[in-house]
């Protein structure tokens, strides 16, 4: 019988980048707000207090904190040595954009190849990922993955009726780097960057219709901004934890041992709908946390749209999908972080 254990986390973009540009980042972020609300972005009080009179200090702090909570989480999967890590992830019109679109979908190739630096452009960039991963920006990585276990995943999923999509290159005309951001950064943040452990992608989409939003932004690449007939909604969180429901089912009748990771930041300022886009939900993400934390992660499967968008828990669907793979074990939390300078709240812990 398999073992399941898992990790979250959060693939913050703002981490492939020297912590210097954080602000720059930030500032992107807040242009795009201005453009989807008219009028110029405000930070709320508790952002001006956290990011004071030095914020550049604030973004370094920031940085070498995250990297600390995810190293944690390395050493915890070197203490378990899973077969495999599934790791439960968004995709920003990237690998999947308007003319193919998967409520979710597998990667089944025995390998994937990523080019994860294409947003690491800014000045400092190149000598931070130097100095972190040891290549350039233009680097070109070729990571294993489990196919077995994914290949028996989507089988199973499909003839129980969860008609799941999959996929075994992720590169089209429209997208060339392959393994998108969400996988791709958690890699990274990782230092799984070697391929030590096969990894099994999982993608979700967490934005649905809210896809529009990134356009340009996600790739640099003139992607087309808004998909003709609008992008299709994302997928019901009962969906997303039923499903997780049935993977858990298929990997405990098998012999490998498994390390599951939803990977994304949860209220994002720039998604919160019920806060014009400039604040995040912090009391909302607070209350979900404990939830993981006192093992009723079954909550989650009732905490939908429009809810989801208006708090701009987007992402949390990855999480969701990892409630129903984990059953109501207690999440140990590791970190949470309530970052005003790079605008998310993130949870970080281990199901044990
Ligand atoms: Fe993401």
């Amino acid at each position: 019988m398999g073992e399941i254990f898992g990790i979250g986390m959060s693939h913050v973009p703002y981490m492939m980048n020297a912590p210097e540009n954080m602000l720059r980042m930030r500032q992107m972020l807040m242009n795009v707000v201005e453009r989807i609300e008219g009028q110029p972005f405000q930070d709320p009080p508790e952002a001006l207090a956290q990011l004071g009179a030095d914020p550049e200090a604030v973004a370094h702090e920031h940085h070498r904190l995250h990297w600390q909570a995810f190293d944690r989480l390395r050493a915890y999967i070197d203490e378990v040595k899973p077969d495999a890590i599934l790791i439960i992830g968004d995709d920003q019109a990237q690998c999947f954009q308007a003319n193919n679109i998967p409520p979710y979908a597998l990667y089944v190739g025995d390998e994937v190849d990523a080019k994860p630096f294409y947003m690491s452009r800014f000045p400092g960039d190149v000598e931070y990922v130097k100095r972190t991963w040891g290549v350039t920006p233009d680097h070109q990585y070729h990571w294993p993955c489990h196919s077995e276990v994914a290949v028996a995943i989507r089988d199973e999923l499909i003839r129980g009726g969860f008609d799941i999509a999959s996929s075994n290159n992720l590169n089209s005309d429209r997208w060339q780097n392959g393994l998108g951001h969400a996988h791709a950064n958690t890699q990274l943040f990782l230092h799984n960057d070697d391929g030590r452990y096969p990894i099994i992608p999982l993608f979700i989409n967490c934005y649905g219709t809210d896809l529009n939003i990134f356009g340009t932004m996600a790739s640099g690449q003139a992607i087309e901004a808004r998909a003709a007939h609008g992008y299709p909604p994302a997928p019901s969180s009962r969906r997303l934890y039923e499903m997780g429901r049935a993977i858990r089912q298929v990997l405990l009748k098998r012999p490998e041992r498994v390390l599951v990771c939803p990977s994304s930041t949860w209220s994002h300022t720039w998604l919160t709908k019920k806060y014009h886009h400039m604040r995040m939900d912090v009391e909302g993400n607070a209350e979900k946390m404990r939830w993981f934390e006192r093992g009723q992660g079954s909550l989650m499967a009732d905490y939908d749209s429009p809810d989801i968008e208006n708090n701009g828990d987007h992402e949390v669907r990855n999480w969701i999908v990892a409630a129903g793979i984990m059953g109501n074990r207690p999440m140990e939390i590791t970190w949470q972080v309530t970052s005003w300078v790079s605008t998310g709240f993130r949870v970080f812990g281990i199901w044990r």
